[in-house]
């Protein structure tokens, strides 16, 4: 089985579920009259996408950029590529970005630029995962957070090491016999 190859579990199901629960009423306490745009950064964040907007309650849209930075490597390669532009009108909307996690900060730094283009009325993000560095590349504004984690790499709810592991349920550790 898939979750066989992880070395420890750090956040189940449950933790994540709730923690979203948690997250969508703050945006639908934050955002209440506002022109909302869920923008999805794929493919990480299309787990965490799809839970979101059916726990958010007030009226809002969803769109999707693609960006990617990893390959097959369990560290950022740095250099961003835009894969998909958003196919919506995003001027005088409110933005919030939908990021699986916030490692280096190079993706987040390129997709906001990318959006800065639409000319929305305000750009925020909401990462689900924060990686603690001691020293990150690009410093980005994070609105929401869904959990703070050591700086390891992990697999699971949209997480990827080389395509695989997304549809995992919780998040975890690989095993180092994996990726090595
Ligand atoms: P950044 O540009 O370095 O901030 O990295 C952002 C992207 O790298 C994320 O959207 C993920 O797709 C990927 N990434 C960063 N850390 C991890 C990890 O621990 N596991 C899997 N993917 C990761
Ligand atoms: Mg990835």
């Amino acid at each position: 089985m898939l979750i066989d190859d992880l070395e420890y579990i750090l956040l189940s199901e449950q933790d994540i579920q709730k923690r979203v629960t948690e997250i969508a009423a703050e945006i639908d306490r934050d955002y209440t009259g506002k022109d909302l745009v869920l923008v999805c950064i794929l493919k990480g964040g299309i787990i965490f996408l799809s839970d979101l907007t059916r726990q958010i309650t007030i009226p809002h849209a969803f769109d999707m950029v693609g960006a990617e930075s990893y390959g097959a490597s369990t560290t950022s390669s740095g250099h961003v590529i835009i894969t998909k532009d958003v196919q919506m009108p995003l001027v005088g909307r409110d933005i919030l970005l939908i990021e699986d996690i916030y490692d280096t900060g190079s993706t987040l730094k390129v997709v906001r630029e990318l959006l800065q283009v639409h000319t929305p009325r305000s750009v925020e993000v909401c990462a689900l995962l924060w990686k603690e560095k001691k020293d990150r590349t690009h410093q980005v504004p994070v609105k929401y957070v869904g959990f703070k984690i050591p700086d390891v790499f992990v697999v699971g709810y949209g997480l990827d090491f080389n395509e695989k592991y997304r549809n995992l349920r919780s998040i975890g550790v690989l095993k180092k016999e994996i990726y090595i």
